[in-house]
Protein backbone atom coordinates (compact mmCIF):
# COMPACT_ATOMS: atom_id res chain seq x y z
CA UNK A 1 0.00 0.00 0.00
CA UNK A 2 2.75 2.27 1.07
CA UNK A 3 4.55 2.67 -2.22
CA UNK A 4 1.12 2.65 -4.20
CA UNK A 5 1.35 6.71 -5.65
CA UNK A 6 4.12 7.05 -7.01
CA UNK A 7 3.97 3.60 -8.66
CA UNK A 8 0.17 4.69 -9.88
CA UNK A 9 1.30 8.10 -10.71
CA UNK A 10 3.84 6.56 -13.33
CA UNK A 11 2.07 3.96 -14.86
CA UNK A 12 -0.70 6.92 -15.25
CA UNK A 13 1.57 9.68 -16.88
CA UNK A 14 1.91 7.88 -20.41
CA UNK A 15 -2.05 7.61 -20.40
CA UNK A 16 -2.21 11.37 -20.16
CA UNK A 17 -3.00 11.63 -23.51
CA UNK A 18 -6.10 9.69 -23.45
CA UNK A 19 -7.95 12.08 -21.56
CA UNK A 20 -10.13 14.27 -23.69
CA UNK A 21 -8.97 17.38 -22.62
CA UNK A 22 -5.12 16.13 -23.59
CA UNK A 23 -6.82 15.39 -26.86
CA UNK A 24 -8.49 18.73 -27.65
CA UNK A 25 -4.99 19.90 -26.57
CA UNK A 26 -5.93 22.13 -23.61
CA UNK A 27 -2.47 23.30 -21.68
CA UNK A 28 -3.67 25.89 -19.33
CA UNK A 29 -1.91 26.69 -16.62
CA UNK A 30 -2.80 25.91 -12.98
CA UNK A 31 -4.42 29.11 -11.93
CA UNK A 32 -5.45 28.73 -8.08
CA UNK A 33 -9.10 30.03 -8.93
CA UNK A 34 -10.05 27.54 -11.81
CA UNK A 35 -13.19 26.54 -11.50
CA UNK A 36 -13.34 23.36 -9.44
CA UNK A 37 -16.21 22.25 -11.37
CA UNK A 38 -14.13 22.87 -14.65
CA UNK A 39 -13.82 20.22 -17.30
CA UNK A 40 -11.10 21.35 -18.67
CA UNK A 41 -8.58 20.63 -16.17
CA UNK A 42 -5.23 22.09 -16.17
CA UNK A 43 -1.96 20.05 -16.63
CA UNK A 44 -1.68 19.99 -13.19
CA UNK A 45 -5.05 18.24 -12.33
CA UNK A 46 -5.28 16.33 -14.99
CA UNK A 47 -2.08 14.51 -13.29
CA UNK A 48 -3.55 14.73 -10.23
CA UNK A 49 -6.39 13.21 -11.58
CA UNK A 50 -4.98 9.95 -12.80
CA UNK A 51 -2.65 9.16 -10.12
CA UNK A 52 -5.69 8.50 -8.43
CA UNK A 53 -7.90 6.99 -10.81
CA UNK A 54 -9.18 3.63 -9.88
CA UNK A 55 -7.53 0.88 -11.44
CA UNK A 56 -9.94 -2.18 -11.02
CA UNK A 57 -13.46 -2.63 -10.31
CA UNK A 58 -12.80 -3.43 -6.85
CA UNK A 59 -11.10 -0.50 -5.96
CA UNK A 60 -13.65 1.72 -8.20
CA UNK A 61 -16.36 2.89 -5.28
CA UNK A 62 -20.27 2.84 -5.68
CA UNK A 63 -22.23 2.48 -8.44
CA UNK A 64 -22.94 -0.93 -6.77
CA UNK A 65 -25.44 -2.15 -9.28
CA UNK A 66 -23.05 -1.06 -12.43
CA UNK A 67 -20.55 -3.21 -11.07
CA UNK A 68 -22.09 -5.85 -10.26
CA UNK A 69 -23.37 -6.10 -13.65
CA UNK A 70 -20.86 -5.04 -15.63
CA UNK A 71 -18.28 -7.49 -13.81
CA UNK A 72 -20.46 -10.28 -14.68
CA UNK A 73 -20.49 -9.78 -18.20
CA UNK A 74 -16.53 -9.33 -18.45
CA UNK A 75 -16.25 -12.35 -16.22
CA UNK A 76 -18.51 -14.09 -18.61
CA UNK A 77 -16.95 -12.83 -21.22
CA UNK A 78 -13.25 -14.18 -19.88
CA UNK A 79 -14.80 -17.62 -19.80
CA UNK A 80 -16.54 -17.68 -23.26
CA UNK A 81 -13.02 -16.18 -24.60
CA UNK A 82 -15.53 -13.95 -26.10
CA UNK A 83 -15.22 -10.25 -26.71
CA UNK A 84 -17.02 -8.07 -24.30
CA UNK A 85 -20.18 -6.39 -25.90
CA UNK A 86 -19.84 -2.86 -26.80
CA UNK A 87 -19.92 -0.71 -23.66
CA UNK A 88 -21.65 2.87 -23.73
CA UNK A 89 -21.52 5.09 -20.14
CA UNK A 90 -23.01 8.55 -19.92
CA UNK A 91 -23.66 10.91 -17.36
CA UNK A 92 -22.14 14.10 -16.02
CA UNK A 93 -18.26 14.68 -16.44
CA UNK A 94 -16.29 13.19 -13.31
CA UNK A 95 -18.04 10.63 -12.77
CA UNK A 96 -15.86 7.63 -13.50
CA UNK A 97 -16.57 6.96 -17.29
CA UNK A 98 -12.91 7.09 -18.69
CA UNK A 99 -11.82 5.28 -15.69
CA UNK A 100 -14.23 2.78 -15.88
CA UNK A 101 -13.28 1.95 -19.91
CA UNK A 102 -9.64 1.20 -18.93
CA UNK A 103 -10.66 -0.84 -15.93
CA UNK A 104 -12.51 -3.28 -18.57
CA UNK A 105 -9.50 -3.14 -20.70
CA UNK A 106 -7.44 -3.92 -17.72
CA UNK A 107 -9.88 -6.60 -16.13
CA UNK A 108 -10.24 -8.11 -19.76
CA UNK A 109 -6.23 -7.81 -19.79
CA UNK A 110 -6.65 -6.00 -23.50
CA UNK A 111 -5.30 -3.31 -24.50
CA UNK A 112 -6.90 0.05 -24.81
CA UNK A 113 -6.68 2.33 -27.86
CA UNK A 114 -8.11 5.79 -26.94
CA UNK A 115 -9.81 8.88 -28.94
CA UNK A 116 -12.73 11.03 -28.99
CA UNK A 117 -14.82 12.28 -30.83
CA UNK A 118 -13.92 15.61 -31.27
CA UNK A 119 -10.34 14.17 -32.42
CA UNK A 120 -11.39 12.36 -35.61
CA UNK A 121 -11.93 14.57 -38.80
CA UNK A 122 -12.34 12.21 -41.09
CA UNK A 123 -13.88 8.32 -41.86
CA UNK A 124 -10.61 7.02 -43.24
CA UNK A 125 -8.71 8.28 -39.45
CA UNK A 126 -11.50 5.79 -37.60
CA UNK A 127 -10.85 3.13 -39.92
CA UNK A 128 -7.28 3.01 -39.90
CA UNK A 129 -7.60 2.83 -35.92
CA UNK A 130 -10.16 0.25 -36.23
CA UNK A 131 -8.07 -1.82 -38.74
CA UNK A 132 -5.22 -1.75 -35.96
CA UNK A 133 -6.82 -3.05 -33.40
CA UNK A 134 -5.37 -6.60 -31.92
CA UNK A 135 -8.38 -9.23 -31.52
CA UNK A 136 -10.15 -8.45 -28.25
CA UNK A 137 -9.07 -4.65 -27.83
CA UNK A 138 -11.40 -1.66 -26.16
CA UNK A 139 -11.78 1.11 -28.46
CA UNK A 140 -12.67 3.75 -26.39
CA UNK A 141 -13.89 6.75 -28.23
CA UNK A 142 -14.86 9.35 -24.81
CA UNK A 143 -17.54 11.97 -26.66
CA UNK A 144 -18.68 10.23 -28.78
CA UNK A 145 -22.12 12.06 -29.20
CA UNK A 146 -19.56 14.63 -31.35
CA UNK A 147 -18.46 12.29 -34.10
CA UNK A 148 -18.97 13.23 -37.38
CA UNK A 149 -21.74 11.69 -39.37
CA UNK A 150 -19.60 10.21 -41.88
CA UNK A 151 -16.93 8.74 -39.43
CA UNK A 152 -20.04 7.27 -37.23
CA UNK A 153 -21.15 5.53 -40.24
CA UNK A 154 -17.86 3.68 -40.10
CA UNK A 155 -18.28 2.48 -36.81
CA UNK A 156 -22.34 0.82 -37.85
CA UNK A 157 -20.99 -2.32 -39.70
CA UNK A 158 -17.27 -2.38 -37.74
CA UNK A 159 -19.36 -3.01 -34.22
CA UNK A 160 -22.27 -5.43 -35.69
CA UNK A 161 -20.17 -7.40 -37.70
CA UNK A 162 -16.42 -6.10 -37.60
CA UNK A 163 -16.36 -4.98 -40.79
CA UNK A 164 -15.14 -2.19 -42.84
CA UNK A 165 -17.09 -0.64 -45.88
CA UNK A 166 -14.04 0.78 -47.73
CA UNK A 167 -14.38 2.73 -51.21
CA UNK A 168 -12.15 2.46 -53.52
CA UNK A 169 -11.59 5.11 -56.31
CA UNK A 170 -13.20 7.80 -57.53
CA UNK A 171 -16.21 9.07 -59.36
CA UNK A 172 -17.73 6.53 -61.52
CA UNK A 173 -15.37 3.59 -61.31
CA UNK A 174 -15.59 3.73 -57.84
CA UNK A 175 -16.37 0.31 -55.52
CA UNK A 176 -16.81 -0.27 -52.30
CA UNK A 177 -15.33 -2.99 -50.80
CA UNK A 178 -15.82 -5.07 -46.91
CA UNK A 179 -12.59 -5.65 -44.94
CA UNK A 180 -12.65 -7.54 -41.91
CA UNK A 181 -11.07 -6.66 -39.27
CA UNK A 182 -10.52 -8.59 -35.49
CA UNK A 183 -13.15 -8.67 -33.55
CA UNK A 184 -12.86 -5.34 -30.28
CA UNK A 185 -14.97 -3.96 -27.49
CA UNK A 186 -16.15 0.12 -28.06
CA UNK A 187 -16.48 1.39 -25.07
CA UNK A 188 -18.04 4.77 -25.98
CA UNK A 189 -18.57 7.58 -23.32
CA UNK A 190 -21.12 10.90 -23.56
CA UNK A 191 -22.09 13.90 -20.94
CA UNK A 192 -25.28 13.56 -23.63
CA UNK A 193 -26.70 10.75 -24.38
CA UNK A 194 -29.55 12.48 -26.12
CA UNK A 195 -27.53 13.41 -28.93
CA UNK A 196 -26.20 10.07 -29.94
CA UNK A 197 -27.87 9.38 -33.16
CA UNK A 198 -30.44 5.88 -32.75
CA UNK A 199 -28.61 3.69 -34.86
CA UNK A 200 -25.66 4.08 -32.76
CA UNK A 201 -27.02 3.73 -29.52
CA UNK A 202 -28.60 0.31 -30.82
CA UNK A 203 -25.48 -0.83 -31.90
CA UNK A 204 -24.09 -0.70 -28.07
CA UNK A 205 -24.93 -4.26 -26.11
CA UNK A 206 -25.07 -2.86 -22.72
CA UNK A 207 -25.48 0.71 -21.53
CA UNK A 208 -24.99 2.47 -18.10
CA UNK A 209 -25.94 5.70 -17.08
CA UNK A 210 -23.94 7.18 -14.44
CA UNK A 211 -25.82 9.15 -11.29
CA UNK A 212 -23.94 11.16 -9.11
CA UNK A 213 -22.59 9.67 -6.09
CA UNK A 214 -23.60 9.19 -2.55
CA UNK A 215 -22.03 11.33 0.33
CA UNK A 216 -20.59 8.51 2.43
CA UNK A 217 -19.31 7.33 -1.60
CA UNK A 218 -17.76 10.38 -1.88
CA UNK A 219 -16.49 9.68 1.76
CA UNK A 220 -15.11 6.75 0.78
CA UNK A 221 -12.96 7.63 -1.93
CA UNK A 222 -11.50 11.06 -0.17
CA UNK A 223 -10.63 8.50 1.71
CA UNK A 224 -8.94 6.40 -0.37
CA UNK A 225 -6.96 9.66 -2.22
CA UNK A 226 -5.67 11.01 1.12
CA UNK A 227 -4.21 7.74 1.51
CA UNK A 228 -2.67 7.64 -1.31
CA UNK A 229 -1.23 11.12 -0.87
CA UNK A 230 -0.05 10.06 2.03
CA UNK A 231 -2.54 12.93 3.78
CA UNK A 232 -4.28 12.93 7.04
CA UNK A 233 -7.78 13.68 6.69
CA UNK A 234 -9.78 12.98 9.76
CA UNK A 235 -13.07 11.63 9.60
CA UNK A 236 -15.37 14.91 9.96
CA UNK A 237 -13.07 16.13 7.44
CA UNK A 238 -13.81 13.78 5.03
CA UNK A 239 -17.01 14.12 5.36
CA UNK A 240 -17.09 17.81 5.16
CA UNK A 241 -15.32 17.52 1.98
CA UNK A 242 -17.42 14.84 0.59
CA UNK A 243 -20.91 17.34 1.29
CA UNK A 244 -19.61 19.39 -0.73
CA UNK A 245 -18.64 17.85 -3.93
CA UNK A 246 -21.82 17.98 -5.53
CA UNK A 247 -22.14 14.17 -5.76
CA UNK A 248 -18.64 14.06 -8.09
CA UNK A 249 -15.80 11.92 -7.76
CA UNK A 250 -13.67 14.20 -9.82
CA UNK A 251 -15.07 17.54 -7.63
CA UNK A 252 -14.40 15.74 -4.34
CA UNK A 253 -10.69 15.42 -5.02
CA UNK A 254 -9.99 18.46 -6.35
CA UNK A 255 -11.63 19.90 -2.94
CA UNK A 256 -9.53 17.91 -1.20
CA UNK A 257 -5.96 18.88 -3.43
CA UNK A 258 -7.30 22.44 -2.25
CA UNK A 259 -7.84 21.78 1.06
CA UNK A 260 -4.90 19.89 1.76
CA UNK A 261 -2.76 23.04 0.24
CA UNK A 262 -4.66 25.08 2.52
CA UNK A 263 -3.95 22.67 5.57
CA UNK A 264 -0.11 22.78 4.93
CA UNK A 265 0.15 26.80 4.60
CA UNK A 266 -1.42 27.24 7.76
CA UNK A 267 0.43 24.55 9.54
CA UNK A 268 -2.33 21.98 10.07
CA UNK A 269 -0.72 18.87 10.66
CA UNK A 270 -5.11 17.05 9.75
CA UNK A 271 -7.35 17.72 7.81
CA UNK A 272 -10.10 18.14 10.55
CA UNK A 273 -13.47 19.59 9.59
CA UNK A 274 -12.47 23.27 11.10
CA UNK A 275 -9.75 23.10 8.82
CA UNK A 276 -11.68 22.05 6.19
CA UNK A 277 -14.39 24.83 6.05
CA UNK A 278 -11.35 27.24 6.57
CA UNK A 279 -9.89 26.12 3.06
CA UNK A 280 -13.86 26.03 1.39
CA UNK A 281 -14.09 29.09 2.36
CA UNK A 282 -11.20 30.44 1.13
CA UNK A 283 -12.48 29.10 -2.72
CA UNK A 284 -16.13 29.99 -2.25
CA UNK A 285 -17.01 26.75 -2.21
CA UNK A 286 -20.99 27.29 0.36
CA UNK A 287 -22.86 24.73 1.75
CA UNK A 288 -24.26 22.96 -0.97
CA UNK A 289 -21.24 22.52 -2.54
CA UNK A 290 -22.16 25.78 -5.49
CA UNK A 291 -19.06 27.90 -6.56
CA UNK A 292 -19.48 31.17 -8.01
CA UNK A 293 -20.63 30.07 -11.38
CA UNK A 294 -23.38 28.03 -9.49
CA UNK A 295 -24.92 31.00 -7.62
CA UNK A 296 -24.30 33.43 -10.93
CA UNK A 297 -26.63 30.92 -12.42
CA UNK A 298 -29.07 31.10 -10.33
CA UNK A 299 -28.70 34.90 -9.58
CA UNK A 300 -29.31 35.58 -12.99
CA UNK A 301 -32.24 33.26 -13.29
CA UNK A 302 -33.63 35.41 -10.39
CA UNK A 303 -32.73 38.58 -10.75
CA UNK A 304 -32.44 39.04 -14.73
CA UNK A 305 -35.17 37.48 -16.21
CA UNK A 306 -37.39 37.24 -13.46
CA UNK A 307 -36.93 33.33 -12.14
CA UNK A 308 -37.93 32.64 -15.67
CA UNK A 309 -38.39 30.72 -17.72
CA UNK A 310 -34.79 31.32 -19.86
CA UNK A 311 -33.48 29.84 -22.70
CA UNK A 312 -29.92 28.15 -21.57
CA UNK A 313 -28.94 30.67 -24.85
CA UNK A 314 -29.85 33.83 -22.86
CA UNK A 315 -28.66 32.46 -19.17
CA UNK A 316 -25.30 31.77 -20.79
CA UNK A 317 -24.91 34.95 -22.52
CA UNK A 318 -25.99 36.84 -18.85
CA UNK A 319 -23.62 34.74 -17.14
CA UNK A 320 -20.36 34.61 -19.09
CA UNK A 321 -20.05 30.86 -19.70
CA UNK A 322 -20.77 28.26 -23.07
CA UNK A 323 -24.08 27.35 -22.93
CA UNK A 324 -22.72 23.85 -23.64
CA UNK A 325 -21.19 23.91 -20.59
CA UNK A 326 -23.89 24.99 -18.29
CA UNK A 327 -25.73 22.27 -19.79
CA UNK A 328 -23.57 19.32 -19.06
CA UNK A 329 -21.56 20.35 -16.20
CA UNK A 330 -23.51 22.64 -13.92
CA UNK A 331 -27.14 22.07 -14.82
CA UNK A 332 -27.44 18.51 -14.22
CA UNK A 333 -26.12 19.15 -10.33
CA UNK A 334 -28.99 22.15 -9.86
CA UNK A 335 -31.98 20.24 -11.31
CA UNK A 336 -31.30 17.39 -9.58
CA UNK A 337 -30.73 18.75 -6.10
CA UNK A 338 -34.01 20.67 -7.04
CA UNK A 339 -32.77 24.72 -7.62
CA UNK A 340 -33.29 24.92 -11.04
CA UNK A 341 -36.44 23.13 -13.25
CA UNK A 342 -36.73 22.88 -16.69
CA UNK A 343 -40.10 23.21 -18.63
CA UNK A 344 -40.60 23.58 -22.05
CA UNK A 345 -39.95 27.16 -22.14
CA UNK A 346 -36.72 27.12 -20.40
CA UNK A 347 -35.42 27.26 -17.41
CA UNK A 348 -36.99 28.68 -13.97
CA UNK A 349 -35.60 29.16 -10.27
CA UNK A 350 -37.01 27.18 -7.59
CA UNK A 351 -38.49 28.22 -4.33
CA UNK A 352 -35.20 26.70 -3.05
CA UNK A 353 -33.03 29.14 -5.36
CA UNK A 354 -34.72 31.70 -3.97
CA UNK A 355 -34.14 30.87 -0.52
CA UNK A 356 -30.20 29.68 -0.65
CA UNK A 357 -29.62 33.03 -2.50
CA UNK A 358 -31.61 34.86 -0.21
CA UNK A 359 -34.16 36.87 -2.49
CA UNK A 360 -37.58 37.08 -1.72
CA UNK A 361 -39.80 36.19 -5.34
CA UNK A 362 -41.17 39.66 -6.33
CA UNK A 363 -44.14 40.25 -8.86
CA UNK A 364 -47.22 38.66 -9.41
CA UNK A 365 -47.29 34.88 -8.37
CA UNK A 366 -48.37 32.29 -11.32
N1 LIG B 1 -16.01 5.43 -8.50
C1 LIG B 1 -14.87 6.07 -8.27
N2 LIG B 1 -14.08 5.70 -7.25
C2 LIG B 1 -12.94 6.38 -7.00
N3 LIG B 1 -12.50 7.45 -7.71
C3 LIG B 1 -13.26 7.85 -8.74
C4 LIG B 1 -14.46 7.18 -9.09
N4 LIG B 1 -14.99 7.78 -10.16
C5 LIG B 1 -14.18 8.79 -10.48
N5 LIG B 1 -13.12 8.84 -9.63
C6 LIG B 1 -12.08 9.86 -9.61
O1 LIG B 1 -12.52 10.95 -10.39
C7 LIG B 1 -11.61 11.22 -11.45
C8 LIG B 1 -12.41 11.53 -12.69
O2 LIG B 1 -12.99 10.36 -13.20
P1 LIG B 1 -13.11 10.10 -14.78
O3 LIG B 1 -13.15 8.63 -14.97
O4 LIG B 1 -12.06 10.84 -15.51
O5 LIG B 1 -14.56 10.74 -15.04
P2 LIG B 1 -15.32 11.04 -16.42
O6 LIG B 1 -14.59 10.32 -17.50
O7 LIG B 1 -16.71 10.52 -16.19
O8 LIG B 1 -15.33 12.53 -16.58
C9 LIG B 1 -10.75 9.97 -11.57
O9 LIG B 1 -9.43 10.30 -11.94
C10 LIG B 1 -10.76 9.40 -10.19
O10 LIG B 1 -9.74 9.97 -9.43
MG1 LIG C 1 -13.67 11.26 -19.13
Amino acid sequence: MKNRPSREAAAAAPEALDDHAAAAGQTRDDPANAPITAADASEQERVFDLSLRPRTLGDFVGQERLKRVLGMSIEAARQRGEVLDHVLFSGPPGLGKTSLAHIIARELGVNLRATSGPAIERAGDLAAIVNDLDGGDVLFIDEIHRLARPVEEVLYPAMEDFELNIVVGKGPGARSMRLAVKPFTLVGATTRSGLLSAPLRDRFGQHYHLDFYRRDDLTEIVRRSANLLGVRLADDGADEVAGRARGTPRIANRLLRRVRDFAQVNGAPAITREVALGGLELLEIDACGFDRMDRAILAAIIDKFDGGPVGVESLAAAVGEEADTIGEVYEPYLLQEGFVARTARGRVATARAYAHLGRTRRGPLL
